[in-house]
Parts: C-alpha cells; structure tokens; sequence
C-alpha cells in the first residue's frame, strides 16, 4: 500500500465520465483502497463534504463523504461507500446545494429528507445506515454521481434558465469531452 496519499484531478462539467452511469466494484482489492485513501485526501483538500469516483476520473461505483465535518464536528470521519444502494427514502426537504464538478454554481434542490443507505465498506462488510437531513442530502448527491446525474438536472426551471450562461460556458471549456481541474482553489494555496 502507498503511504501519502495524492491529490486527484477533478473532473469538471462538460467532461463525459460525469454522465456516465458506473460500474459496480467487484472487489475490495489495495488498488481500491489506495484509491480511496486519494479520494478522501483530495475531498478534504477540496473543502468538499463528498467526492464520487466519477468526479476524479474513475468510473466505478463508489464515492468518499464526511457530511459531519465543519457542522457537528471539526473531526474529519470520513466513510467510503462501495457499490451503495439507496434502499428507501421518505420526506422532502430543500437544500441549496453545489458540487466540486460544477464549480461557482449553488442552487435549490428537492429530495427526500431521510433515506436508508447500504454499502459496502472497505474492510468488505455490508453495511446499512439511516440518514436524515443534510447527511442523507450530501449521499443521495453522491449516489446520483454513480448515475451520471447532476445537480443542476434536478433545479427548478426558472433557476435552470438563469444559470444556463455559466452552465454552457463551462460545457464549452471541455476538449475532446474532458475538462480538468488540477489547481487548488485560492484560500488552499499554501
Ligand atoms: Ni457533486
């Protein structure tokens, strides 16, 4: 196993592996788990409370977050979510929300306020956890990732129309069907 972990490029809207639906892990192998240990480094350096292993280039069916980090604690407890199912939801909340790969761009989002989630973890263990509020906000935007869906697919139309100059602008930015960040923003220069 590596021992520092890396920071990843994020890929950016206009990047095609953002809508692509991924595959499912087969198994727990170190190149998963070095990869993981990358994702959550890079999430953290990335102020993010969650990345999903489309954002940085991998299409495979997993994705770090830390919803508690900078609410309920500044402790970092980061879980990694291999091949996570969305077994239920219920409620409805709105939450303004962003995303690392739709970078200057927050909007309203409706989704269900409480869901049960089952994954697999790292040590290869299936597990079930129930969320409500912004913690089961931050995995269903996560799990969409996995789906090739995005945020912006699921704002109010009115909002849609108003953001659609910067939505196009980046698409536009990408070559080839890729677009890239590899810099750090500002305020982490250092
Ligand atoms: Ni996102």
């Amino acid at each position: 196993m590596k021992q520092v972990p890396e920071l990843l490029p994020v890929r950016i809207l206009g990047d095609d592996i953002l809508r692509m639906k991924a595959r499912e892990v087969e198994e727990i192998t170190d190149e998963i788990r070095d990869f993981a240990a990358d994702l959550v480094h890079t999430m953290y350096l990335r102020d993010g409370v969650g990345l999903a292993a489309p954002q940085v280039g991998k299409s495979i069916r997993m994705f770090a977050a830390d919803p508690w980090w900078g609410r309920d604690t500044d402790q970092q407890n980061p879980l990694v979510l291999i091949n996570p199912i969305i077994e239920s939801s219920e409620g409805q909340s709105v939450n303004e929300e962003g995303c690392i790969s739709v970078p200057d761009i927050f909007a309203e989002v409706v989704r269900p306020s409480a869901i049960t989630i089952s994954f697999t973890d790292l040590e290869g263990t299936r597990q079930t956890m129930d969320l409500k509020g912004f913690p089961a906000i931050v995995m269903q935007h996560e799990y969409d990732h996995l789906n090739g869906v995005l945020f912006i697919d699921k704002i109010k139309m009115l909002t849609r129309l108003t953001l659609l100059p910067r939505i196009k602008e980046l698409e536009r930015r990408a070559v080839d069907g890729v677009n890239i960040v590899t810099e750090l923003p500002p305020e982490n220069n250092d």
